[in-house]
């Protein structure tokens, strides 16, 4: 039983959160938690949770009046890659654009260039190291992507790998295929021909092995077009992936549109979006996935009009983007202090945004993303008197425990 929970957010009640829902996190003061077999046995007041005959016998863990989320859920990560794009961060400092260096052969072609040729091994520390960072901020699950790979063989070493991951570590990884990020170099003179080859090889054959849940696509200025996005989406949809889309980040192109056409699980980005988007997205239930990391890293001034989405009605959900080319954090709790400050979201509709929604995003939600009897224990404890400081204290990190079905994933506290 954890106890000395000073405030503990549970997110309860109906998921997705829209609108006002969003801003209620639901606080118990002085809370304690009952955990049987890595799920939530009971939560509430301490007084209340410590008079139940079992709490009575459960071994205790004092988080010393510390606050308690939900774990993070980042639904929304490229977590295998071979190495920094640093070089890049330098270039545009000198005033080059992402696109501009994308377009001379760096960006996403470069980490492809060295995927392909990059060890199994080498990529598996690296992920490694990630997720302990990841789980060292308080992410309890993420959703990592492929699409830095653009062959058959790449593609599939880098889904392989991240099913290898779910073992030998704590937490919990969802599968994207991406092969739609950009179209790559040997494609380049017939992109259609490398849109016939993921539609009728690749896609079959990652779904055939079970690799991935859900199938992305890149839709933008330099990468894919709405019709072939359409193509893909629909091709992975009948092989049993779901679709999840980048859109409208650089150009507004009617990939939100789109997503919700094909009731897609999240439209991702959405810098650029209209005021018709938005009313699209609030009627639909596709999660419109913020990534403020992104305008950050590339240093731009215009954010995803996130008051407009939820005041609209839609569902909104936050996450890192971790990738070296545009967000190279994974760091959740920065997500927040960026979704607060740049995009006006409060705390708690932040903290909903990174928990709960972003569950319902990875059709998760009625096993994580709230502190609810019967939900995984998943949890993140930090050391704040008040959880508003987990982002207004910005650029360091708060938290002090993470708990991934009821085992200590970071930090002090009984290994088991
Ligand atoms: O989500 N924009 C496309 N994909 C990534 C960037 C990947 C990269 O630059 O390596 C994104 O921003
Ligand atoms: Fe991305």
């Amino acid at each position: 039983m954890l106890t000395g929970c000073q405030q503990l957010l549970t997110l309860h009640g109906p998921a997705p959160k829209r609108g006002r829902a969003l801003a209620e996190p639901g606080i118990i003061r002085d809370a304690a938690v009952l955990v049987r077999d890595g799920r939530i046995a009971a939560v509430g007041r301490r007084r209340d949770v410590s008079r139940l005959a079992e709490a009575r016998r459960a071994k205790k863990l004092d988080l010393g009046g510390r606050v308690v989320l939900p774990g993070f859920i980042d639904s929304h990560t490229h977590l295998i890659f071979p190495a920094s794009r640093a070089h890049e961060y330098e270039m545009r400092i000198a005033g080059a654009t992402y696109e501009e260096i994308a377009r001379a052969g760096g960006g996403i072609l470069s980490t492809v260039r060295k995927l392909r040729s990059a060890r199994t091994a080498a990529l598996k520390q690296r992920a490694l190291e990630s997720l302990r960072q990841m789980a060292a901020h308080g992410t309890t699950t993420l959703e990592a992507k492929s699409g830095y790979g653009l062959d058959l063989a790449s593609e599939l070493k880098t889904l392989v790998l991240l099913r290898e991951l779910r073992r030998g570590q704590p937490l919990e990884i969802v599968s994207t295929f991406l092969g739609a990020h950009v179209v790559p170099r040997e494609h380049r003179r017939r992109p259609d021909d490398y849109v016939e080859l993921l539609v009728r090889r690749m896609i079959p054959a990652v779904a055939r092995e079970g690799l991935a849940e859900y199938c992305d696509v890149y839709c933008d200025r330099g990468a894919f077009t709405v019709e072939q996005a359409r193509m893909i989406l629909t091709a992975g949809r009948v092989c049993g992936l779901t679709p999840r889309i980048h859109a409208e980040q650089i150009t507004r192109t009617g990939a939100a549109r789109l997503a919700v056409e094909l009731n897609a699980a999240s439209a991702d980005h959405l810098e650029k979006i209209n005021s018709r988007d938005i009313r699209a997205l609030a009627g639909s239930n596709v999660v419109a996935t913020l990534l403020p990391g992104c305008c950050f890293h590339l240093g731009l001034k215009e954010y995803p009009p996130a008051r407009k989405l939820i005041e609209a009605g839609a569902i909104v959900a936050l996450a890192t983007d971790y990738n070296p080319g545009t967000s190279p954090t994974l760091n959740m709790q920065m997500i927040l202090s960026l979704a607060c400050t740049q995009m006006r979201m409060t705390p708690a509709e932040a903290i909903a945004a990174a928990t709960i929604n972003a569950a319902y995003s990875l059709g998760r939600h009625t096993r994580i993303g709230s502190i609810e009897v019967g939900k995984d224990a998943d949890l993140a404890v930090f050391d704040v008197a008040d959880y508003r400081e987990i982002p207004y204290y910005f650029g360091v990190n708060h938290c002090w425990m993470t708990i991934k079905r009821g085992n200590v994933a970071y930090g002090a506290g009984p290994k088991s």
